[in-house]
């Protein structure tokens, strides 16, 4: 597997071009010998490396690097507004008034509800993307900041588990997002996350993906990806939101079981003899369509997406086992979800509704 150092090195001979182990090990400061020894582990992790004697190392097939430029220019193509490098945030937009206030012949003015130029940030190595905007968003406005790594040393999944991704073979980004609304409206957001990325993949050529409530990304029953939003605000707003996305790509096997769960990725999902996953191309798209649901969502909530929640929902019409946290267990049949997001499961003619928190959900 690829360690963070690995993946400088590999940035370096990206070129293609040769780059002898003395000028690798100055570049990164390690030793020439623990230059050798990382390369030996990329060899290892799939990577076609040249080693001559007296010339150095070179890759002869580049790996696709998260590249902060391809992604701008994917999303220029897909229609997306960008911001330059660098560019500062957006400022909020002009608050809304109350109805009562009388106007006197001025123009209303309305909150901006397209989203903003998203302002794309790669970077090689983080503790996690979400802890990282989270941070940020104590100092700034993070609205339509895209930060993705390619490593995370501190991944953090739901209910406080550690999220396990692989340099080069996952993607593991965060959006951060302003919203004029508070707790109770967001409360079916990470549900409607779940759509964008399942639209987004789907438009990127992978189909099949399916959903598991609240939010999970399974394909055939095995987990591909997951879905984290964080909120800080006012319970009644604004808040801002921070949506963090991993999705596994080309998982090694020895990844796959360190991993507690039965886990899929998505080069399964594109099946055999697919053309390689560009992830910058991908990275993009799934930011693109995660701008365009936050800002319908700013508008209409969760509604606007339950129905098609429901479609992808692998569960939906199926018998379940709901595992509360005290570890009690309810079955029933999966009526669909409400408005809010909440599932609602029916036994009978009996219907019972369940807001996310702690429970997950099992195949009956
Ligand atoms: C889950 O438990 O299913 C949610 C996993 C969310 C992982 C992503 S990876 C990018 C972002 N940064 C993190 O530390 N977590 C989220």
């Amino acid at each position: 597997m690829l360690t963070p150092i690995g993946f400088s090195l590999l940035r370096q001979l990206s070129d293609g071009a040769f780059h002898s182990g003395e000028d690798l090990a100055a570049k990164v400061g390690l030793t020439r010998a623990r230059v050798s020894q990382v390369l030996k582990q990329a060899e290892t992790a799939g990577l076609a490396l040249e080693r001559i004697r007296g010339r150095g190392y070179r890759l002869l097939a580049a790996p696709d690097f998260l590249d902060a430029a391809a992604v701008r220019l994917a999303l220029t193509e897909y229609g997306a507004r960008v911001a330059k490098p660098g560019a500062p945030a957006p400022k909020p937009p002009v608050p809304a008034l109350d109805d009562d206030i009388a106007l006197n012949g001025v123009e209303r003015p309305t909150a901006d509800f397209a989203p903003p130029a998203l302002a794309v940030e790669v970077v090689d190595q983080l503790d996690s993307t979400s802890s990282e905007l989270l941070r940020r968003s104590q100092r700034r406005d993070i609205h339509g900041a895209l930060l993705a790594a390619e490593f995370q040393s501190a991944g953090r999944g739901r209910h406080g588990r550690a999220w396990t991704a692989v340099a080069g073979g996952s993607i593991t980004f965060s959006m951060g997002w302003r919203f004029e609304q508070g707790a109770g409206f967001l409360a079916g957001l990470s549900l409607a996350v779940g759509v964008a990325v399942a639209r987004a993949l789907e438009r990127e050529g992978l189909a099949g993906v399916e959903l598991k409530w609240p939010n999970d990304l399974i394909f055939r029953h095995h987990k591909l990806g997951g879905i984290l939003v964080e909120l800080n605000g006012d319970a009644l707003g604004p808040s801002t939101v921070v949506v963090g996305v991993g999705l596994n790509v080309r998982l090694p096997r020895e990844a796959k079981k360190d991993i507690a769960q039965a886990v899929t990725d998505l080069a399964a999902v594109a099946g055999r003899g697919a053309k390689p996953i560009d992830r910058n191309r991908l990275l993009a798209r799934l930011a693109h369509e995660l701008a365009n649901m936050l800002a319908l969502y700013a508008e209409g909530g969760f509604a606007s997406f339950a129905a098609e929640w429901q479609q992808r929902h692998a569960y939906q019409g199926k018998p379940v086992k709901l595992i509360l946290p005290d570890g009690a267990a309810v079955k029933g049949t999966v009526a669909g979800v409400d408005a809010s997001g909440a599932l609602v499961l029916a036994d009978g003619p009996r219907r019972s509704r369940f807001l996310s928190g702690e429970i997950s959900l099992r195949r009956a």
